[in-house]
């Protein structure tokens, strides 16, 4: 159904999320019908302008896409561009929001924070003091935060008890982007919806699981956000917990929003938290050098602009984590992350045990046959590939490795979308599923706070990758001495091209 009358109020209307995602989000949203002419949106923004000026801006913008969106000729964003106004003010003062007052014309409003994350506690509660979360009989007041969602498990608790002193849990959207791809919400249906996946889903049958978000990009222009942060915070509470969770998940009793994010925040809150000593050597760290990436010379981590010289922070880390159920035990999950890598590759790799006996052997008797693998492709080239043992063509009985590939590409057009479509539009309808919920983000903090720690206090300095590689030799190393390897980086990619 279509969404109901409401207001869209962005803060941090002129920014880049605005232009390149909300916006194309709600254009896609008006031409499939689901959003149509009651839907206003207020841009506030700190930097001075009108009406005109924003959409002009959007305007300048939206003309450069690859794909490129015009009033002329694109009937949607001619239509919704009539519908946009601005506001210029400082939103850590009252003023603007008594103009914020007078310009809601529906009682539905969203206020979506696109703003750095030090103005999310003063925003709520700016909000709330000014009535303008509070909601009448049938009608909604929701607030839309970005991440980072703290930067640390006291952080993030002290921002969620901020923002539960002024509005409920039910008027709380969390955005964690990785949810509004569709592979990643393709987990659940090829679990829940595939017996035969999901009967083998288990510590029996399981050896051992890997997620991967690898980048080729690397810091670029961001290096006074990203020096601060680190690859581990960037990624891993947020992004790849969000895929672990719907891999480690139980069944949830129905799928509604409620019944989803419990066995989600369950599955998280199962996550073992290691000591100190654990921590050092369950985690590794990376920074990349100077160095050609994709044919361009790039300049090394600690030498990119607004980083320190002598930066601890790490542009790539891996993880050896245990998720403590009944189901896992035992189970490893590697995670990883990086820029500045050979391949754009998120993917989940699910390794199944050997089989106990194998008798396809030519001489050798100790020979193992390649185990059954899972790969989950997030992207690019989303899809989902088994791979299995077959034999090979010939008199003599011999086993090769095959793949059976499904890419969303060859059945579906699913190019168009930013991932913000879904989160936009359960955002009005009032659907939480795809946003996170406090004790979610507050358990995936406390599984990482022992490697904050232990780094913080740490003298040592991440160790060097060239850019183009697959990361630094201690993320192999991590996983070698289990006896087992990395899924290569970009490999599904290939298997499929060729
Ligand atoms: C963001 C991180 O949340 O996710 C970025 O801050 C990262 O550093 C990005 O590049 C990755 O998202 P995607 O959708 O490009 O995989």
């Amino acid at each position: 159904p279509p969404i109901p009358p409401a207001t869209l109020v962005i803060f941090g209307a002129t920014g880049d999320l605005t232009r390149r995602l909300l916006i194309p989000a709600i254009i896609n949203l008006t031409r499939s019908g689901l959003v149509g002419d009651d839907l206003k949106i207020l841009g506030v923004g700190i930097e001075p302008g009108d009406d005109a000026s924003l959409v002009a801006r959007l305007d300048s913008f939206l003309a450069t896409l690859s794909d490129p969106i015009l009033p002329e000729t694109d009937e949607a964003w001619r239509r919704l561009r009539q519908r946009v106004s601005y506001l210029s003010g400082d939103f850590t003062q009252d003023p603007i929001f008594l103009e914020i007052k007078k310009h809601l014309t529906s009682c539905n409003a969203a206020f979506y924070f696109a703003v750095p994350p030090q103005f999310f506690g003063p925003l709520v509660e700016k909000l709330a003091a000014h009535g303008l979360t509070s909601e009448a009989e049938g009608c909604f007041r929701r607030i839309a935060i970005e991440k980072p969602f703290g930067t640390d498990l006291a952080s993030a608790r002290a921002l969620n008890a901020r923002i539960l002193s002024n509005v409920t849990e039910s008027q709380v959207y969390r955005l964690d982007h990785f949810l509004g791809k569709e592979t990643v919400q393709n987990i659940l249906t090829a679990r829940f919806a595939n017996m035969m996946i999901e009967s083998l889903w288990n510590n029996n049958y399981i050896d051992h699981v890997q997620i991967s978000a690898a980048e080729i990009v690397d810091v670029g222009t961001r290096g006074k956000f990203y020096d601060k942060t680190g690859a581990l915070r960037d990624m891993i509470p947020n992004h790849l917990f969000q895929l672990l969770a719907m891999i480690a998940m139980e069944a949830p009793n129905g799928f509604g929003a409620e019944a989803i994010r419990t066995e989600k925040s369950k599955a998280l809150s199962a996550l073992r938290i290691y000591t100190p000593e654990e921590a050092a050597s369950h985690a590794v760290r990376g920074a990349y050098t100077a160095g050609t990436l994709n044919g361009h010379e790039i300049a090394g981590f600690r030498e990119t602009k607004d980083v320190s010289s002598d930066s601890k922070t790490e542009t790539f880390v891996a993880l050896k984590l245990y998720v403590d159920s009944w189901r896992w035990a035992g189970v490893p999950f590697y995670l990883r992350t990086g820029k500045a890598l050979k391949a754009r590759d998120t993917e989940v790799v699910i390794t199944f045990q050997q089989v106990p006996f194998a008798q396809f052997r030519k001489t050798d008797v100790n020979r193992q046959l390649p185990p059954n693998k899972l790969v989950i492709q997030v992207q690019p080239d989303e899809g989902l590939s088994i791979e299995v043992s077959i034999k090979s063509p010939g008199l003599s009985v011999d086993t090769v490795p095959v793949s059976l590939d499904f890419r969303y590409a060859d059945k579906f057009d699913i190019s168009k979308m930013t991932g913000y479509e879904s989160l936009l539009y359960d955002l009005f309808i009032g659907d939480q599923t795809l946003f996170q919920r406090a004790d979610g983000i507050e358990a995936g903090w406390a599984a990482v706070q022992p490697f904050l720690d232990i780094w913080a206090k740490s003298s040592e300095t991440p160790e060097s990758y060239a850019p183009g590689s697959s990361g630094p030799s201690c993320a192999d190393e991590l996983i070698r001495r289990d006896g087992r390897e990395w899924h290569e980086l970009g490999e599904s990619r290939h298997n499929h091209d060729g």
